[in-house]
């Protein structure tokens, strides 16, 4: 008998975590040296769940359409790029400083936590608000002068500091999509309107990084800028369009529409570069927050690197000759919050037999192995088989062989890293050239031919 065990959002929020070093998904960075805050190193399990996320998303907005085009662009990059942008003197979030321990907090945090709201406000209005409603720091210390502090992480590129020229580790992917823009167009020719996508990482030294992965220092982004026509296109409904594919993508990987909450960035919210945005917030175990954003960035970054590069970026008109500078679309994906959102609601914990089972419940488009394949016993006349129907089945599927410990044990092993099917191989395959296929999520086991295990995984992975 199966019964749901029901938790607190922090109790199974906590629980998950520690799945994640248990199991091998997420170990916090510099671990063996007591961790570095706001960074962390993905295992091997983990590393399998961000890959096959990546390659979902490449698929569906890159592979599956005919107007992408895909770059990696480097992380470190000229200090001009980063002037041009704007982030330089714009990519900022409000500091306090707890005036007794001098530990340093953002602001709007601080503001949000004690109940109270920071939209809209600046750093000088944060301030009288904080002595108004008498916030605190976590330590019950006054807290100092709200100020902008840049999150831009600068690095010196040469052998010695004075001789050395600052460069910047990239804070947005966009910027390489935008510095790139003019090379495609030079090489490739394309036509209007289309994507310059791109997967990788960014930084940004967070004020207060927290909430697992959430929020780090260094993080993992998947995004592409759409180029279009302003002339022909109405940007509000191609602006609608994109909206709605980004619910696809979501419910393609099996995230929970229903806990996403559209929020319109209004005022000093509003990114300097952007005349409209919206984020599509999350309910996560710890609060309502930010998952992915969608941008109309106009035509804000190329003219800006116009002017800055002196090199033109205008598109000519390929029938009329005439020369103007595209608009862009932005829409935007965290791949470490479209995990932690993923992992979070996927992991629960049932009572089954009087016996607690632990599970995460992923999609087999994301899950890091679809499969595992465990011989019923250690013998021989077992193991080799099973291993010649896991290398076989590696061809279609990530496929997982186990032979250590009891099957009962194995099979909550492949429940708590999120497996969908188990493939048992027991001593009755080597008569009827069958195997149990078990299913996660019911626990049902079902008799399937080897002949047609192929086709029977397929279809379910569809
Ligand atoms: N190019 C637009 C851009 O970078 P953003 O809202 O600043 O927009 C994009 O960031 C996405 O990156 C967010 O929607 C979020 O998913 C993710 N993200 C932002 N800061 C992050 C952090 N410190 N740690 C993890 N993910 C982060």
């Amino acid at each position: 008998m199966v019964v749901y065990v029901g938790m607190k959002d922090a109790d199974r929020f906590e629980a998950l975590v520690a799945l994640c070093k248990r199991r091998g998904f997420i170990f916090p960075g510099s671990d063996l040296y007591g961790g570095l805050a706001g960074t962390f190193d993905y295992g091997p399990i983990g590393v399998l769940m961000k890959r096959a996320l990546e390659n979902a998303w490449w698929d569906f907005f890159v592979t599956y359409r005919d107007d992408m085009y895909g770059i990696e662009a480097a992380t470190i990059s000229s200090q001009k790029v980063w002037e041009a942008s704007g982030h330089v003197t714009g990519f900022t979030d409000p500091l306090v400083e707890d005036i007794k321990t001098k530990k340093q907090y953002r602001a709007d945090h601080l503001i949000e936590d004690a109940g109270f709201s920071a939209v809209g406000l600046t750093p000088l209005e944060m301030s009288a608000l904080i002595k108004e409603k008498g916030i605190r720091s976590p330590d019950g210390n006054e807290l100092g002068e709200a100020k902008t502090f840049n999150l831009l992480f600068p690095v010196y590129m040469g052998a010695t500091k004075e001789s050395s020229a600052l460069a910047y580790l990239r804070g947005e992917l966009a910027q390489g999509m935008f510095t790139n823009y003019k090379n495609i167009i030079d090489t490739l020719h394309p036509k209007l309107p289309f994507g310059i996508a791109q997967i990788g990482r960014a930084y940004r030294n967070e004020i207060a990084p927290r909430d697992f992965t959430f929020r780090s220092r260094e993080f993992h982004l998947m995004e592409f800028e759409y180029f279009f026509d302003p002339r022909l296109n109405d940007w509000s409904e191609r602006f609608e369009y994109w909206r709605k594919e980004m619910y696809s993508w979501l419910s393609y990987i099996g995230v929970d529409t229903k806990k996403c909450v559209e929020i319109e960035k209004q005022g000093p919210d509003l990114a300097h570069y952007s005349k409209r945005t919206i984020d599509i917030e999350y309910v996560f175990p710890f609060g309502q927050k930010e998952l992915y954003g969608l941008a109309y960035r106009t035509d804000y970054d190329l003219k800006e690197h116009e002017k800055h590069s002196g090199v033109s970026q205008a598109y000519v008109d390929d029938q009329t000759g005439e020369k103007f500078i595209p608009h862009v679309l932005e829409p935007t994906f965290g791949i470490d919050r479209t995990i932690l959102a993923i992992l979070s609601d996927a992991y629960r914990e049932e009572e089954v037999d009087g016996e607690v089972r632990a599970l995460l419940s992923l999609s087999p488009r994301i899950a890091p192995f679809q499969v595992a394949v465990l011989p019923l016993s250690k013998k021989s006349e077992l193991t080799l088989p099973a291993k010649e129907l896991a290398m076989k089945l590696r061809k279609v599927a990530r496929v997982q062989y186990d032979e250590t410990q009891s099957i009962g044990k194995r099979y909550r092993r492949q429940d708590e890293i999120g497996t969908p099917y188990c493939v048992t191989f027991d001593f009755e395959t080597l008569e009827d050239a069958a195997v149990t296929v078990r299913d996660r999520d019911s626990m049902k086991q079902e008799r399937v031919k080897i002949d047609e295990l192929e086709s029977y995984l397929k279809e379910k992975f569809r």
